[in-house]
């Protein structure tokens, strides 16, 4: 096997020697290790500016990938984080990245208008792709994305990874057992006064919506089932920003969000999000006590303290236990930046993650319906869904 080989042509070369020898009733899980073979994802990741400054320490410590390859349209960005993570192949633009040292999966970090496109290189080029969010620039795209990694057997994965949280995880099985009755409304909000290092955010295709509102969405539909259709309304509260790469800029896209969807059996649930939250905790949300996510049903509620992102614990209080009860107090090893991570364990395993691309694109057309709302003043319903419960 070449060092060169494709992800796909050593997986299929790990699993050929399995089956050959004795090594057939091993777990494909854990046949790298057994066959002395390449047991890591070789990752190529795209976007060396702000969150590559947090993704990059967590794959760096994570076993079974190695990021072999940094792209950045701003070479000196590349150069820099691949000193800082002893990365020596560092490519200017995606062709020359996919051209260049081969690697098994894109980690897409770019502004977010940039993502489609990028993803649809990637696909075409028969790698598998982890894109922060939004994993496409519209839904129709997305889906696209979605249709053309299936014709090129590999695999499409979108940011966030909330779904992967032991706090998520309580609070779907609570509503499982139905220990809250009947399940009535939930409500979620995330907001900070907005970043300052880059003007994407505030662009066309930026918004709040898609950078933190995203977040709420993939918990709320992931808690209560996908939404059959949605009501919003969203607004510019700063009509200009002052950014360190484009200096004063109006602002185009949202950054003030209202979105109210409607789930199956009733249930209605509501996101705010925007870029003019004051929040004592700031961007980081340390320290954050209070509850972001709260679940109302007949027999209970529940509350989410902390972020859905950085998550501390569940409150529970039902008719049998009105007393507040603190539930998993401890994250364990869950990171909001671990998704990259995650889907190359699936990668090799071959075990399906929690998280699911059909889940970030319904929460992509969620995002689509509430600009539509706004523009229209109309309820718009949602064609997509995704495999529900979760957890
Ligand atoms: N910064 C955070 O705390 C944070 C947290 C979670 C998720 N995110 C998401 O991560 C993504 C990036 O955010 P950021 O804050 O790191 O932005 P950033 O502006 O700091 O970094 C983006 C980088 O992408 C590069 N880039 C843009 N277009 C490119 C292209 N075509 N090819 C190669 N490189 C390109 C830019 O030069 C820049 O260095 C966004 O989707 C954002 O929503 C950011």
């Amino acid at each position: 096997m070449s060092p060169h080989s494709t992800f796909a042509e050593r997986r299929e070369f790990l699993q050929r020697s399995a089956t050959a020898g004795a090594l057939a009733l091993v777990s494909p899980a854990f046949l790298p290790a057994a066959l002395n073979l390449p047991a890591q994802v070789r990752i190529g990741l795209i976007g060396c500016g702000s969150v590559s400054g947090i993704y990059l320490p967590h794959l760096a410590k994570t076993p079974h990938v190695q990021v072999v390859s940094l792209c950045d349209i701003k070479p000196e960005r590349a150069e820099k984080r691949g000193q800082e993570f002893n990365v020596s192949a560092r490519y200017p633009n995606i062709e020359q990245m996919l051209a260049g040292e081969p690697f098994d999966l894109l980690v897409n970090l770019t502004n977010m208008q940039e993502h489609g496109k990028l993803n649809r290189a990637a696909l075409l080029a028969d790698r598998h792709v982890w894109s922060e969010k939004p994993l496409a620039n519209s839904y129709a795209e997305g889906k696209a994305l979605l249709e053309l990694a299936g014709k090129r057997e590999r695999r499409l994965w979108g940011a966030p990874a909330v779904v992967n949280s032991p706090q998520f995880a309580e609070m779907a099985r609570i509503l499982r057992d139905g220990q809250l009755g009947r399940v009535a409304a939930a409500h979620a909000h995330y907001g900070h006064t907005g970043p300052l290092w880059s003007a994407f955010f505030y662009e066309e295709l930026g918004g709040s919506l898609p950078d933190l509102g995203v977040y709420n969405l993939a918990t709320l539909t992931g808690l209560l089932g996908p939404a059959k259709s949605v009501m919003a309304m969203t607004s510019i509260i700063t009509a200009q920003r002052t950014v360190d790469d484009k200096g004063t800029i109006d602002v185009q896209a949202e950054d003030n969000a209202m979105v109210l969807m409607e789930h199956n059996n009733g249930t209605l649930s509501h996101v705010q999000c925007g870029f003019n939250y004051f929040d004592p905790f700031g961007h980081e949300g340390e320290g954050q006590e209070r509850p972001t996510i709260s679940v109302w049903g007949s027999h209970g509620a529940m509350h989410l303290i902390g972020y859905d992102w950085a998550p501390q614990a569940v409150e529970l209080s039902t008719i049998a236990h009105p007393v507040p009860k603190r539930l998993v107090t401890d994250a364990q090893s869950y990171v909001w930046e671990q998704g990259a991570a995650v889907v190359s364990r699936s990668l090799l395993s071959n075990e399906e993650p929690t998280i699911s691309v059909q889940h970030a694109l319904h929460v992509l057309e969620v995002i689509e319906a509430a600009r539509q709302s706004q523009k229209t003043g109309q309820r718009v319903a949602l064609e997509s869904t995704f495999t529900w419960p979760m957890v």
